[in-house]
């Protein structure tokens, strides 16, 4: 094969590759990419990185070709002797430092605009949402509602939307790749970002991240946006503004006594997962679910929740649960009882609940309406009874270094590298049952 055939041949394969990539990477399929915007702040970016790229490949193809050619037009040939040596040449320098200045000013010139958009202040009347970044969570406030909930926001599609970030603790990132972003999340100082998500991405889902490393858990600290119309945004907020409303329906758990498993439903039951199974099994989760369900059906939804079975699947978790990490199959929560002992528990110590007085901590992730969320652990898991039981039975093995101590009674603690007592206060299934009954019915 001649040479010239070879590399005619190699570059239609290189071609092709960079075709298929662009292709594959770039389509609306892909649930978390950033070159399909549905903000304004996310076309103005888009806009810039669309400017940069044809301006780059234009630079990249024309010295490129620059350099082949002069490659191969000046190459070695045989009998040729030295060529003549020259040092200096003030037409080439001076084209050289002129050339890159002008392609600079077509680069600048977008790219400050891009950036007077970006930082200016949001329209007033927008809808402000305090962000707060935890190891490893997310706490939302809605201050003109005082509304406060944990990695799951709901925002009306139309309307801007202004951030408040700040941090509790580390550097984070915020970051909703198809509505934008990413602002950091710094200690010790206030961003603020704002976009206003398009009117036609109502009854949507999309997934957002932390994007700064900030410990063994950054990858598993995520959260939700479900974009939706403005009377499904106030009615959520109508619902989200009551205090939990388990208090006033408890009675319909037996008090004292659980509640008979049905065959059908055997309650908070939970297994390992199968080596290579994709998830937890549907029938295992559900039954968990409709066990609780049992328990939790006197609590009337109070506002709009966007409906589980319209979210997407790249929004629900598929994290695999710890295999050493085991929950007594057969056991069946009483809600009123997992009231009494969330409350008189350390649970207390770090979640509120509005509603129940006894639940005033700020470390943890606010739990009032916590039953009305899609996913716990920051997204790492589905919400459902299944996984909750879990988490609260171990949740440092469920999620690395978590700061929820582990609370089944005769646990392993991986970071206090000690087992729990029950003079610690560990719980047990049963009592962790009871409590998952409780949370659950906080819709
Ligand atoms: Cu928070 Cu990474």
């Amino acid at each position: 094969m001649k040479g010239s055939d070879r590399l005619r041949r190699l570059a239609s394969y290189a071609f092709i590759a960079a075709l298929v990539v662009a292709v594959v990477s770039c389509n609306e399929a892909h649930p978390n990419t950033t070159l399909v915007p549905h903000s304004d702040l996310g076309r103005e970016i888009d806009f810039l990185w669309n400017r940069l790229l044809l301006l780059g490949t234009i630079v990249f193809i024309l010295v490129e070709g620059v350099l082949v050619f002069i490659v191969f037009k000046y190459r070695r040939r045989e009998n040729q002797g030295t060529p003549p040596q020259t040092h200096g040449s003030t037409k080439l320098e001076i084209a050289w430092t002129l050339i890159p200045a002008v392609i600079l000013v077509f680069i600048a010139v977008p790219t400050v605009r891009t950036i007077f958009i970006t930082q200016a202040q949001a329209a007033p009347g927008s809808l402000n949402i305090e962000v707060t970044g935890h190891q490893w969570w997310w706490e939302f406030k809605y201050p003109e509602y005082g509304v406060t909930t944990a990695n799951e926001i709901y925002l009306p599609v139309g309307r801007t939307v202004n951030f408040r970030l700040r941090s509790a603790d580390v550097i984070h990132s915020f970051w909703t790749p198809q509505l934008g972003g990413k602002r950091d999340v710094v200690t010790n100082r206030t961003n603020y970002m704002w976009y206003t998500p398009d009117t036609s991405i109502s009854s949507n889902v999309w997934n957002g991240f932390c994007v700064e490393y900030c410990g063994a858990s950054h990858a598993n600290m995520r959260f939700r946006v479900f974009t939706v119309s403005q009377q499904q945004f106030d009615s959520w907020v109508a619902g989200q503004k009551l205090p939990a409303r388990f208090g006033a329906v408890a009675p319909v758990a037996p008090p004292g006594g659980p509640i008979p498993p049905s065959p059908a439903a055997p309650a908070v039951t939970t297994q390992p997962r199968a080596p290579g199974a994709a998830a937890p099994s549907a029938a295992l989760v559900g039954a968990a679910q409709s066990s609780v369900a049992a328990v939790s059906t006197a609590t009337v939804q109070a506002g709009y929740i966007f409906p589980r079975e319209k979210i997407p699947d790249y929004a629900v978790p598929h994290s695999p649960i710890p295999p050493d990490l085991k929950f007594t199959a057969g056991l069946t929560g009483n809600a009123a009882r997992g009231k009494q002992i969330f409350s008189s528990s350390a649970c207390i110590g770090c979640h509120s609940i509005a509603g129940n007085p006894a639940a005033m901590g700020v470390t943890g992730p606010n739990l009032t309406h916590v039953g009305s969320r899609s996913t716990i652990a920051a997204g790492r898991f589905p919400n459902a009874a299944a996984y909750l039981a879990l988490w609260i039975k171990n949740a440092r093995k469920m999620k690395p270094e978590v700061i929820m101590p582990t609370l089944g009674l005769d646990e392993y603690d991986p970071v206090l590298k000690a087992k729990v007592t029950a003079a610690g206060g560990g719980l047990t299934d049963q009592q962790i049952a009871d409590i998952v009954a409780y949370l659950t019915a906080l819709k």
